[in-house]
């Protein structure tokens, strides 16, 4: 049984963050997005996963290239224009062959391996299987309503006004019908082909669609503030880890608590760690505090600045800021600094989508 990653699309809602870097390779507690979903699949036996990507340039597979540091067969799909899930899910026909098959969403995040929904599939005699989760926005998302068994009754892509407050989450299986489902269906009011329509014409064919409810947490990581929540999710399970008290890393006055995870060649110089908090390699943290739920990527420097509660990635500069950095998304290379000189001014250069609360 094959599996596909779906991972093309424009994140609009992610700029600027997503100018530069495709949303799957976004980093939660130092893991791409993408890798989770890896993760994920692998334990649940998949060996051979596709990846549905903008272009083959794509830092995708740049990135991952054929998955052998992951342990796992990486292939790609290309789909050029992004016309919606059914759309990327048909031109992978060729890939999947005439098996059951997964389809991930590469922007979900979850704690629930789900491993009997993995398991039970086959076998079941359902055209489909969908994972669920409790929403409380239901019409951001697509919305179930079951029979009393647990199968699917009906499937509706963002209703205005929702039935039920159970979302499909971004994890489906399917067999081979799904191909000739997608074929019947239309483009939506918001112009893309909706796998949700093609479940609906599962249901409407006469085929089961089986439910699975997720459990535990479940996020769509669409926007900065969901990223940032799935960050403080992942790291509240890293498991207890002492204080370090390597002289050669933590030097001078420093005090750095339990569940503190710091790369390679990464120092702390007379500053205060409170864990959760993962600092990749080559990073140095001087004079500065970094509380709770916070991810540092590689080659960092924050000095005499406070940050909590965010995600640094790779190469940025955090220098001499005035009050506490919280619930912020740095994309590479980014620098905050307060300016040496008087008069005490403001300087910005901002991409598009930037977002500044002073
Ligand atoms: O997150 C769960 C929701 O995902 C479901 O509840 C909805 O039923 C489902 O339609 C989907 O809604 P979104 O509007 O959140 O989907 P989004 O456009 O964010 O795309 C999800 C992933 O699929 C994302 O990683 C990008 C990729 N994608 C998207 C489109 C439109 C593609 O690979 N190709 C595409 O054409």
């Amino acid at each position: 049984m094959k599996a596909v990653i779906l991972a093309a699309g424009k994140a609009t809602r992610l700029r600027p963050v997503t100018l530069t870097m495709p949303k799957a390779l976004v980093p939660v507690a130092n893991k791409t997005l993408i890798g989770y979903a890896i993760d994920v699949l692998k334990a649940a036996g998949f060996q051979d996963i596709g990846i549905v990507v903008n272009d083959l340039d794509s830092p995708i597979p740049q990135t991952l290239a054929e998955g052998a540091s992951m342990g796992v067969n990486l292939s790609y799909i290309v789909q050029e224009e992004q016309k919606g899930l059914a759309h990327a899910v048909g031109l992978c026909q060729d890939f999947v062959g005439t098996d059951p098959f997964c389809v991930f969403l590469g922007d979900n995040i979850f704690q629930d391996k789900m491993g009997p929904m993995f398991a039970n599939f086959v076998g079941s005699g359902a055209e489909s299987a969908i994972a669920l989760g409790e929403v409380s926005d239901p019409s951001r998302f697509g919305i179930a309503e079951l029979h009393p068994d647990g199968a699917i009754q009906r499937v509706v892509e963002k209703p205005k006004e929702p039935k039920s407050n159970l979302a499909i989450a971004g994890v489906y299986l399917f067999r081979p019908s799904i191909f000739d489902a997608i074929s019947r269906i239309k483009p939506s009011w918001r112009n893309e082909l909706e796998i949700t329509d093609a479940i609906q014409t599962l249901v409407n064919d006469g085929g089961r669609v089986d439910s699975y409810i997720l459990k535990g947490w479940w996020i769509d990581a669409g926007k900065p503030d969901a990223i940032i929540l799935a960050n403080q999710l992942v790291l509240e399970e890293l498991p207890y880890t002492p204080a370090i008290e390597d002289k050669d890393l933590i030097l001078g006055k420093s005090e750095v608590s339990h569940r503190v995870i710091l790369g390679k060649n990464s120092q702390v110089v007379d500053s205060v760690i409170r864990g959760p908090v993962i600092i990749g390699d080559n990073t140095i943290v001087k004079n500065s505090y970094v509380g709770p739920y916070t991810s540092i990527g590689d080659n960092v420097v924050i000095e005499g600045s406070e940050i909590e509660a965010s995600i640094v990635m790779r190469n940025c500069v955090i220098r001499n800021v005035p009050g506490r950095i919280d619930s912020s998304l740095l994309a590479d290379n980014t620098q905050v600094v307060a300016g040496a000189r008087m008069p005490a001014t403001h300087r910005f250069v901002l991409a598009e989508n930037t977002f500044v609360q002073l």
